[in-house]
This record gives C-alpha cells, structure tokens and sequence, in this order.
C-alpha cells in the first residue's frame, strides 16, 4: 500500500485533477473522471479537526462513487495527532491515500501553522508525515510550494518529508508569497526531480493534458517528471483532460452539464446542491455569445426539473449548431 505511488508512476504519467475548495466535491470529481477515468482526484481539502469532531462532515464529503476511484482525500491542519486521528476516520471509506496540504496561502491558514505555513514550521511539517505513516496503512502524498519566498529551501524540505516516509510531492510553481501572482515556473521542480526518489508531480497554468505531458519534461529534456496537476484549466472543461486539445461540442457540453447537475443533486442536500451547481452552469456555456440571455436564469435555478427545462430550451434554439464547438460558432 505505502508504494502505492511509486508503482503507479512507474505505469505512466499521472496526470491529477487538483484539489479545489468549493469544486473538487464528489460531482465535480465524477464529471472530471467521465472524460478521462485515468485522471486521479484529490479532493477538495478539508479540516482534520472538523473530520474529527463532526460526524456529519465526514459522512457528508467522504462517501464516494466508485467512478471517482482510486481518490485521495486532502487534509490540512497543524497538529500530527489530529491528522492522526482524521486518518482513521478516513480509513473507513474506503480511499486510496491522504493528501497533507501544506500549500495553502491564505492568511488566516498561514498565521495559524496550517497550510503553506508548514514550509516555516518544518520539523511539523515533517513530524506530520511520520504521524500519519504510524496511523494508517493509506499512502500519504504532500502538496506543497516552491518556498516561502523562494524556492531555496524547496529540495531540503522535500527531502524531509521523503524521509518521514511521503510517497509522493505535487509542487505548485510559486511561492506562498507569489500567491497567484506571476507565472508558475518549474525551473526548480525539474532540480528537485534529481534529488529524490518519490514521484513527483508539477501544478500551476497547465492548460490542459498535452500541456501537461509537454511540461513533465525539462526545456533540455534531461528531466522527466511523474505527472502534472490541473486545477482552474478544467472550470467549465473536464475535455482539458483529453489527449490532443479536444473541443467539446455543444451537445456534449449540455449532456455534461445535465450530467454534473445530476450528481451534485444526488450528492448534497436540495438547497446545498441547488446553491453549487450555479456557479459551474453558466461557465460551461462562457463559449457561446448567446449565453447572456440565460445567464439570469442559470445563476438563479431553484431545482433539477428547472435545470434541465431550460436546457432543452437550449436544444431546442439551437438544434440546428447542436453538434459545432466553440470555435466553429461564427454569430
Ligand atoms: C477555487 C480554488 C480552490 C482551491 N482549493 C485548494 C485546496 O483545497 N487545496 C489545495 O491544495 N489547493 C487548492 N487550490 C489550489 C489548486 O489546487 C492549484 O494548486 C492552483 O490552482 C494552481 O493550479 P492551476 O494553475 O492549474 O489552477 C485551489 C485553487 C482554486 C482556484
């Protein structure tokens, strides 16, 4: 089970949807895998306190489809006996790993140790690992930064966490202090790659697979990466995961949104359900200039029966462009 990682990564790249708070759900998560069942999912990431303490929370976000297999669960908080104690509850739902989030830049989780706070504090960071390893016989991977302000400590500290026995490192090319600023720059993750032996995965702007699988590689290509993570590249478009720049049609987009739509409903409570899937409907149709006049109603659906009446609207309309992209869609 703890060389979970390495053995995948000896198959092939690996290519992960990222964990995304308020996204990553069990829906999102099943839309994604539709398109690519090889695309592995964290989840989006959750306290260890609140899986602890509160059984609804984990009874809510842990159960999954078996479409979303094998998924990994992401944890953030500060103090390894409470990562200890989440991991045995999340042992009991049947997942493939744990992922330690120390990437997370926001004040809030930073000022108290949680998050990219742990790149500071590391012998925490490290002892975390070590924990979580005694705790569970699921494999512990870390999504961490290049640095705090720097990407200088970046080898040292993963080289720690491979010594506490993490089985594998996802690094987004910015710092904690970069935020979202700038661009992603994989310089030092292609570095890191030659001082360590667990896989190591690249996330930040890649657009879509074969974007992925272009940047796995060094410029020189004397270094090959073990996969890459996309997050927002796949707002709206699951197909990111699609070899070869795949363009939807609109066909394929409305099925997929009825599809997300469906599996959010059975997923979450009505009004939970109701409230999330708003946010993901109108994005899916940002392509198309007509959007507009269903914007209103798309950012305000009270229920599935609404929902789905105003896609066969859509289809209706536009029977005759059911079957062009985008990018074939001139008026
Ligand atoms: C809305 C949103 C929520 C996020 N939530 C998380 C999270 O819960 N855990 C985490 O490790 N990263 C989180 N991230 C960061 C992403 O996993 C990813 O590292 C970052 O967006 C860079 O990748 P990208 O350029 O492909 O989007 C979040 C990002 C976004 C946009």
């Amino acid at each position: 089970m703890k060389d979970f990682w390495k053995k995948l990564s000896e198959k092939w790249p690996i290519a992960f949807l990222a964990p995304m708070d308020g996204y990553t759900d069990s829906a999102y998560r099943q839309v994604n895998k539709k398109v690519n069942p090889d695309v592995m999912c964290v989840s989006e990431f959750y306290s260890a306190d609140g899986l602890v303490h509160s059984k609804f929370l984990a009874d809510s976000v842990l159960p999954h489809q078996d479409i979303e297999k094998p998924l990994i669960i992401q944890i953030f908080w500060k103090d390894p006996d409470k990562f200890a104690k989440a991991a045995k509850i999340i042992e009991k739902y049947n997942v493939a790993g744990i992922d330690v989030n120390m990437w997370c830049p926001a004040k809030k989780v930073v000022s108290s140790w949680h998050g990219s706070g742990l790149i500071i504090n590391r012998d925490t960071a490290f002892e975390i690992v070590e924990t979580l390893n005694k705790a569970t016989h699921l494999p512990i991977s870390v999504k961490t930064r290049l640095g705090w302000n720097g990407a200088e400590t970046l080898i040292d500290f993963v080289k720690g966490l491979e010594s506490a026995w993490a089985g594998l490192i996802t690094v987004h090319g910015r710092t904690a202090k970069q935020a979202y600023t700038g661009f992603a720059d994989f310089t030092q993750i292609y570095e890191l790659k030659k001082h360590v032996w667990i896989p190591v995965i690249c996330n930040g702007d890649v657009e879509n697979f074969d974007d992925g699988m272009a940047k796995i590689y060094s410029p020189d290509k004397q270094v090959k990466l073990d996969g890459f993570m996309i997050g927002r590249g796949s707002f709206w478009n699951p197909w990111c995961f699609v070899p070869g720049w795949y363009e939807p049609s609109l066909r394929e987009i409305l099925d997929m949104m009825s599809f997300h739509a469906n599996a959010l409903f059975l997923s979450k409570w009505e009004k939970k359900a109701t409230l999330d899937i708003r946010k993901h409907l109108v994005q899916y149709l940002k392509w198309f200039p007509w959007v507009s006049a269903y914007r209103k109603r798309l950012v305000t659906i009270e229920s599935m029966e609404i929902l789905e009446g105003i896609l066969l609207e859509i289809r209706t309309e536009f029977a005759s462009s059911l079957d062009l992209k985008p990018s074939e869609i001139t008026v």
